[in-house]
């Protein structure tokens, strides 16, 4: 196994990216060329903001003079953004800094030219803005109403499904696929469970090292996360305003706490069966392709008596991607393919308001109408042709850092 870097309160790693090394060499080579693409999308940050910055100005400096004399605040106030985008840059090149060798076995190895930082897409450097925000979301004081609404409904169903009080939190495992930048992961493993966040993104997976590993004095660090956004502003100094994080430090978890993440795709990675007492899924089902797919794993992958519990939309990622497969299901269509695969809902809510990343300044305002849903997976299911029993109060823990598969499929 490769250099472990990221480390836990016990030494653990935070990261660690497990591969059975028996994909062709093309596919090594694609995905380090993927790599290498996020981390200069990391690095072009500025230079995008700057040049959204000279083109209002030189809009602005194209409106007749008696326009631009009404408007004395404009030309600072982009000047400003544009001190915010510098910034901004300061933290980007301080997560791609820690990016390098986060990953405990594997290293991505040089570029093919290292003078060469080729120009992002549109695509990569919205993900990168939408990155920023899951900042804000997951470990700013600006995120904790929007926490309270997404996570604290899925931590209390844990705390309720496993209380500590009637079983050893210490050995149940909670999995949570899509973890973003991880503070759902990392506050369930406070509570002493044993918790594993799973990303894919390397826009998260470098952002979440960068904060879990290397960020311990809570709000000593600044960002300015609604610079991008250029409609909706109330006030100018709406655009402007920061968020300081981290809100707490992440290296405080107790010493015996069992967290970590790991890098892959979902469906890829968790192949184990009966292997978790609990996947909670957070604003995550909809990123699927074919999100029977998603289910599937998780009844797979879920011990015998385990529970599935999950909050957010149906806002499907590949609605709109050509070439890309996306099989679109109403809610009642993934329920009732819940069922059929044999799952007992326990608990439902069709309609929990929340925000996502949420501008509280803006004049354009989200609301998600989520579904809330408790899922279990029968105690007596059949498994290798025996009937389990009933033992989820009683497991005993995942593997959770058994050697891992990771797919074919880039990171995005
Ligand atoms: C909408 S975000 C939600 C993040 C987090 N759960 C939250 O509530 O803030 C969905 C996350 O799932 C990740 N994701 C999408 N497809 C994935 C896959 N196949 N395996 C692992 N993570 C995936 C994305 O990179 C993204 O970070």
């Amino acid at each position: 196994m490769a250099e472990t870097t990221g480390e836990g309160p016990q030494g653990a790693p935070f990261f660690n990216k497990d591969r059975i090394k028996n994909s062709p060499e093309e596919e090594a080579k694609l995905e380090t060329k993927h790599f290498w693409r996020i981390i200069d999308a990391f690095r072009l940050y500025r230079v995008n903001i700057q040049e959204h910055v000279k083109r209002a100005e030189r809009q602005f400096l194209s409106l007749p003079k008696h326009h631009q004399d009404l408007l004395p605040d404009v030309l600072s106030n982009l000047a400003r953004i544009s001190q915010c985008a510098d910034h901004n840059q300061d933290i980007m090149q301080a997560i791609i800094h820690n990016s390098f060798h986060m990953f405990e076995n594997i290293e991505y190895g040089e570029r093919e030219d290292p003078r060469k930082v080729r120009p992002s897409t549109t695509f990569d450097m919205d993900k990168l803005k939408s990155t920023i925000k899951q900042f804000v979301r997951d470990w700013s004081e600006t995120g904790r109403k929007e926490r309270e609404t997404c996570y604290k409904p899925i931590i209390q169903e844990i705390q309720k499904i496993f209380p500590s009080d009637q079983c050893d939190v210490s050995k149940v495992s909670v999995l949570i696929p899509g973890a973003g930048l991880g503070r759902l992961a990392w506050e369930i493993a406070r509570l002493g469970y044993i918790c594993q966040g799973n990303e894919w993104s390397f826009f998260m997976l470098f952002s979440s090292n960068f904060v879990l590993n290397r960020c311990e004095n809570v709000n000593s660090l600044t960002l300015y996360p609604w610079i991008h956004q250029f409609s909706n502003n109330k006030k100018s100094s709406d655009q402007t305003r920061p968020i300081t994080f981290p809100d707490v430090n992440p290296q405080s978890l107790p010493l015996d706490a069992d967290f970590s993440m790991v890098a892959g795709d979902f469906v890829e990675v968790y192949r184990d069966p009966d292997s978790w007492d609990c996947v909670a899924t957070c604003f995550f089902i909809d990123t699927a392709h074919n999100v029977i797919e998603y289910v599937e794993t998780i009844w797979k992958i879920l011990k015998p008596g385990g529970v599935w519990i999950n909050l957010g939309p149906l806002l499907y990622h590949f609605e709109n991607m050509a070439d890309e497969l996306s099989v679109e299901l109403s809610y009642e269509d993934i329920r009732t393919a819940i069922v059929n695969y044999g799952f007992h809902i326990e608990v439902e809510k069709e309609s929990v308001h929340t925000t996502y990343t949420e501008n509280d300044h803006s004049m354009l305002r989200y609301i998600y109408d989520c579904v809330f849903f408790v899922a279990r997976k029968p105690a007596d299911v059949y498994c290798n042709g025996r009937e389990e029993e009933d033992d989820h109060l009683q497991s005993t823990p995942p593997a959770a850092k058994s050697p891992r598969r990771e797919g074919t499929d880039t990171m995005t």
